[in-house]
């Protein structure tokens, strides 16, 4: 019924679903956020997973096959030869290269035919014969590549969380998740789920502190935004920030913070890649900083993280619900119409608007924000567990604001103008 606000059952009223926001979350080629995601170097793949063996991947809506020959570099091809389309996930990788499985032509890791040899010495075919290639880049374990035109590449981006005194970058998860990117990128400025889904609704799944409901703020950084979660306990504030950089990249403190005692800010991050394989699936790669005194082995820093994929039992994950249930959930693309967002989901909203801007900047023909980094330039980020001391103020207000105050002034960013309060 238009213009009404509501009324008891009126679902009958309310069946239509409209289209999801496709500016916003299509990922495939040629869709105007399918080119502005493959403005930037994307992670495809473990290099752990890349044995004697190709692997089929799909990215941003294409088909491909990520490989390491046996010279050790490695190289993202198109799935299907360009020869007679046969599947490359079952060409054999050769010192220079990859050989299909058919008739035996071998593409080098930068889409260059380098061999035809059922065809008579002499013939030429293989110089007509490229497979469509793109460029690859490993790092610390990750193998990254670059899908969009050639002369826009940027830099790889070196972010400052990439070496944290008295830890070591690692290869962590890599998991799937049934729906689009955006909204598993959306919850990374979603803070006061982390006291709701993580502990008051279903349990505590990380430490108490978790429970108790944050004093939120965002602000817009130079690697793009954050938020910043203060908590009081007891006479202690636990403030928790994280980043986001755009398009897909967020970076986390480890849920372990207990905020018992102060301490100076700590940043044992995990820096997570959403990356589309399609408009319904996600693929989210993970590197962790590692203390070497938890005596975790490879394989256990492999493992995600509670409720992080899908390989729960399903009852389990109704009793305990966790990241995976709550985002997949949302429908396989999120509907932005049917939203009733409130003051806690500002950070929702900044974050798409900086991925708008991009698309439209990337349509425009400019230069999204996130690409203009120069090679090797270490860029700020804010992630951070902090607890200070700071005694109750009189009124909850009061106290809010202080909490506020005091987050700002713990990661320096004094009293600059941000969002504001969360309110209530
Ligand atoms: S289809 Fe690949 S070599 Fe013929
Ligand atoms: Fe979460």
């Amino acid at each position: 019924m238009p213009g009404a606000i509501g009324m008891p059952y009126d679902g009958y009223r309310r069946r239509d679903t409209p289209p999801p926001d496709r500016e916003l979350t299509q990922v495939g080629p040629g869709t105007p956020g399918g080119e502005y995601l493959r403005r930037f170097w994307q992670p495809v793949a473990f290099a752990r997973d890349l044995g004697d063996r190709p692997r089929r991947v799909r990215i941003l809506g294409e088909d491909l096959v990520v490989f390491r020959d046996r010279g050790g570099r490695t190289g993202l091809l198109h799935l299907h030869c360009a020869h007679r389309g046969t599947s490359l996930e079952f060409g054999i990788p050769v010192e220079q290269g990859i050989r299909c499985c058919y008739h035996g032509w071998i593409f080098d890791v930068d889409g260059r035919c380098l061999a035809t040899p059922g065809e008579p010495p002499g013939s030429r075919l293989r110089e007509r014969a490229w497979q469509g290639a793109y460029p690859t880049r490993e790092f610390s374990g990750l193998v990254f590549a670059y899908l969009g035109p050639p002369e826009h590449r940027p830099a790889f981006p070196v972010y400052d969380s990439y070496a944290v005194p008295g830890h070591t970058l690692m290869p962590a998860a890599s998991f799937e998740m049934p729906c689009n990117w955006l909204q598993v990128k959306d919850n990374s400025m979603d803070p006061v789920h982390t006291a709701f889904l993580h502990a008051l609704s279903s349990g505590y799944q990380f430490t108490e502190a978790f429970g108790a409901v944050p004093e939120m703020d965002w602000r817009l950084t130079e690697a793009g935004m954050i938020y910043i979660a203060t908590r009081r306990i007891g006479d202690l504030v636990w403030v928790r920030v994280c980043d986001y950089m755009p398009p897909n990249v967020h970076q986390f403190t480890r849920e372990i913070e207990e905020a018992r005692a102060p301490k100076a800010a700590s940043r044992p991050v995990i820096i997570r890649w959403a990356v589309p394989n399609d408009d319904t699936h996600t693929t989210n790669f993970e590197l962790a900083q590692v203390d070497p005194a938890w005596g975790l082995s490879a394989e256990e820093v492999a493992r995600p993280g509670f409720g992080q994929s899908g390989d729960r039992p399903y009852a389990e994950r109704q009793r305990h619900p966790a990241d995976f249930d709550a985002q997949s959930s949302q429908r396989p693309i999120a509907v932005h119409a049917l939203e009733r967002l409130g003051s806690t989901d500002r950070g929702v909203v900044m974050l798409r608007r900086i991925v708008r801007d991009g698309i439209r900047a990337v349509a425009r023909g400019q230069a999204p924000w996130g690409t203009h980094w120069r090679e090797g330039q270490v860029i700020r980020t804010y992630t951070q567990d902090a607890v200070v001391e700071l005694p109750r103020a009189s009124t909850p207000e009061e106290d809010r604001r202080r909490l506020r105050a005091t987050a700002l002034e713990v990661i320096g960013l004094g009293d600059e103008a941000g969002t504001g309060a969360a309110g209530a």
